[in-house]
């Protein structure tokens, strides 16, 4: 039986649901995984995760459709990016068929956590990885354990769907080398104070330069960025140090193929924001959040799109995105896993 929730009113919190997917790593090999209704974990006091910070995670959510299907969204694409991370963290690989036979266990097991059509929200799924055995020197660690805990989310941004604020920091996000392009638990624990920063001075998110020449737009702390064009063109940042979206990428294609529109990923200076008429963030939690002003040392920049509501061509993008995860129409090959 569903559970007893508000789901139209939930933000984007934590609630405990039933089970999570837990697999340790020990001696050179994963072991097969079990789901487990303990929400916490034990680990030692010098585990490296809390000393060295090796972590990285994933987030992506499962959907109830139209016809009252569990979908979840290309998840094959948040396995590959995991591995990506471990890599780049010299973390061992979960390998990628299993993280999705996880994805799958987990939703299954948690299917009365999983939000009605309709009502606006998600279950959203958050697997990870840590070093858990005791390192001092600073090296990998030996041990790690892989979980994926769901939660049901409503919107990431309070107000939903209405224009956000986002700020140009004096922050930097990641370095050229660095690991921006990786879902790595550092890059969000750099953005915490320019977050709570941005929040004291009235802005909801911070929009990053790129660090060697501040003169780019790379993304905020936990989305990518779309842009219109006054010609209907939609363009993304290209860099290397920003996390590749599935979102943005999917709207790029979305762009292209749905809505007969240029898309184009290239690099984005900041004297063009101005020129801009529509602008967006993207990812699994923002889902396309609409932009209405960018501020950027004084000057504000006003997206012509308005403060009210999203611009014309975002909302089509929406409309095609969301369609596509709750069924109302039809996905390319391959971007649906049917879970029950
Ligand atoms: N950029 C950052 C820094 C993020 O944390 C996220 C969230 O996952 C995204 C972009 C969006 O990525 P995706 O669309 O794969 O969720
Ligand atoms: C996501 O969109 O899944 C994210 O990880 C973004 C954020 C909550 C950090």
């Amino acid at each position: 039986m569903k559970k007893d929730i508000d789901w139209q009113n939930l933000g984007f919190g934590y609630i405990k649901t039933d089970y999570r997917f837990v697999s340790n790593y020990k001696d050179g090999k994963w072991d097969e995984g079990v789901l487990s209704t303990d929400s916490e974990i034990t680990m030692n006091e010098s585990a490296c995760v809390l000393q060295y910070a090796q972590t990285c995670f994933e987030g992506l959510k499962a959907y109830t459709t139209q016809d009252g299907h569990v979908v979840c969204f290309r998840p094959d694409l948040n396995a590959k990016r995991m591995a990506d991370s471990c890599r780049r963290l010299e973390m061992p690989v979960y390998p990628e068929d299993k993280f999705v036979e996880a994805v799958e266990k987990t939703v299954k097991a948690n299917l009365d956590w999983v939000p009605p059509y309709g009502s606006g929200a998600t279950l959203y799924l958050r697997p990870y990885m840590f070093g858990s055995n005791a390192v001092i020197g600073v090296k990998p660690a030996e041990e790690y354990q892989f979980r994926i805990f769901t939660t049901p989310v409503g919107p990431y941004f309070k107000g939903g769907a209405k224009p956000i604020t986002l700020r140009v920091p004096d922050f930097d996000r990641a370095a050229p080398r660095g690991t921006g392009h990786v879902k790595a638990g550092l890059n969000y624990a750099m953005s915490l104070h320019p977050i709570v920063d941005a929040h004291k001075q009235g802005y909801n998110e911070n929009m990053y330069l790129d660090s060697a020449t501040r003169t780019k737009v790379e993304e905020t702390g936990g989305a990518n960025i779309i842009f219109v064009t006054k010609d209907n063109k939609v363009v993304t940042p290209k860099s290397n140090s920003i996390l590749p979206s599935i979102t943005r990428r999917s709207l790029m294609y979305v762009a292209e193929h749905y809505l007969g529109l240029k898309a184009e990923e290239r690099e984005i200076y900041v004297e063009e924001l101005k020129d801009f008429n529509e602008c967006a963030l993207c990812g699994t939690a923002a889902v396309l959040s609409p932009v209405g002003e960018i501020v950027n040392h004084g000057e504000h920049i006003c997206l012509p799109s308005g403060k009210e509501k999203m611009g014309p061509i975002t909302q089509k993008l929406y409309d095609t995105l969301t369609g596509i995860q709750m069924g109302r129409i039809e996905a390319p090959e391959g971007w649906i896993k049917v879970i029950a």
